[in-house]
């Protein structure tokens, strides 16, 4: 649904929501929550609504991230949204099993058509994310958020991420189980493009599907880290030409450049190429 690149954009903004639309994203994540001031609130709302009435997002999936359950703001973001034919998810902050049930009876009362995205960016979010993920069918996919949820650990937040690496290695596994696309969390420095793509590699090496960025200058480097490589794709080729030939001899485990090759192993080049689009 998500894609594999999703921007956040502020809906304060009414000149960045506008060029969100001329970049190569898949997925906008349109925000009124940590991105906008607390006296700026209404405004950004009211921002928001217009700019959809006006805009399709041309092919991109598009979501809004509203305040959080519990906050002075989140009643007045659903109820302006619920019936947003534009929207296809709100991206729901904060989340653990109680926001996400509450969010969800919230649009039923609307009888909304929107998916919800839980972002899981508190320890106790991630503790509760499996029965958060599965309490509610609306729930179409999983952003991590790295900046909130190292700060409710109360740790340091570093640019090579030792410390998110057991919620990134638990998320990926809870998404790929309930076939969930699960997005990574933003890189905050913008300048910093080789670190982004090593940042990537690590999320894109644990399951993540996709990553969110902040600036438009992280989509390129992104798109091509969640995307296999040319090497990796032409050694799925020749595996499976390999694969081709053995399997007319009727046989199931052969040795393939050194290592042996066996049914997982086939699936995974199988993979690789529907990644690439092949
Ligand atoms: N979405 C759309 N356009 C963006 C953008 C974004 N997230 N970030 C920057 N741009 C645009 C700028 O408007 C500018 O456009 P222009 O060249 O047409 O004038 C261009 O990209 C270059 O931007 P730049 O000058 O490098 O950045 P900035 O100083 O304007 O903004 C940030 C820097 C961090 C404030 C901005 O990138 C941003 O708002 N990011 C999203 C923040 C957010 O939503 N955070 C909450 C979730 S973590
Ligand atoms: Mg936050």
């Amino acid at each position: 649904m998500i894609g594999s690149v999703a921007i956040f954009v502020p809906a304060i903004s009414p000149k960045k929501m506008g060029k969100a639309l001329t970049l190569a994203t898949d997925t906008i994540y349109f925000d009124l929550e940590d991105s906008v001031a607390a006296d700026q609130k209404d405004e950004a709302r009211a921002c928001l609504s217009k700019f959809l009435e006006s805009s399709d997002g041309g092919g991109r999936c598009l979501l809004a991230r509203v305040n959080p359950i519990g906050s002075l703001w989140w009643g007045q973001d659903v109820a302006s949204l619920a019936n947003c034919r534009t929207l296809s998810a709100l991206l729901l902050p904060n989340a653990d099993l109680a926001s996400v049930t509450v969010l969800s009876d919230q649009l039923n009362r609307f009888d909304s058509h929107l998916k919800i995205v839980p972002l899981i960016e508190t320890a106790r979010g991630l503790e509760e994310a499996r029965k958060a993920a599965l309490v509610s069918s609306r729930v179409a996919a999983l952003q991590f958020g790295g900046e909130d949820y190292t700060t409710s650990l109360g740790v340091r937040r570093t640019f090579s991420g030792e410390e998110i690496t057991y919620a990134r290695f638990r998320l990926a596994n809870l998404a790929r189980a309930y076939n969930l696309d699960i997005m990574d969390t933003p890189f905050t420095a913008i300048q910093e493009l080789e670190m982004l793509a090593a940042d990537c590699r690590r999320a894109a090496d644990m399951g993540f599907t996709g990553k969110a960025v902040i600036h438009p200058s992280h989509i390129d480097v992104v798109r091509q880290a969640f995307r296999p490589g040319e090497a990796e794709i032409e050694k799925a080729r020749r595996l499976i030409a390999a694969y081709e030939r053995q399997i007319g001899e009727r046989i199931g485990v052969f040795t393939f450049e050194g290592a042996m090759v066996d049914a997982p192993i086939i699936q995974r080049a199988r993979n690789t190429l529907t990644k690439a689009g092949l």
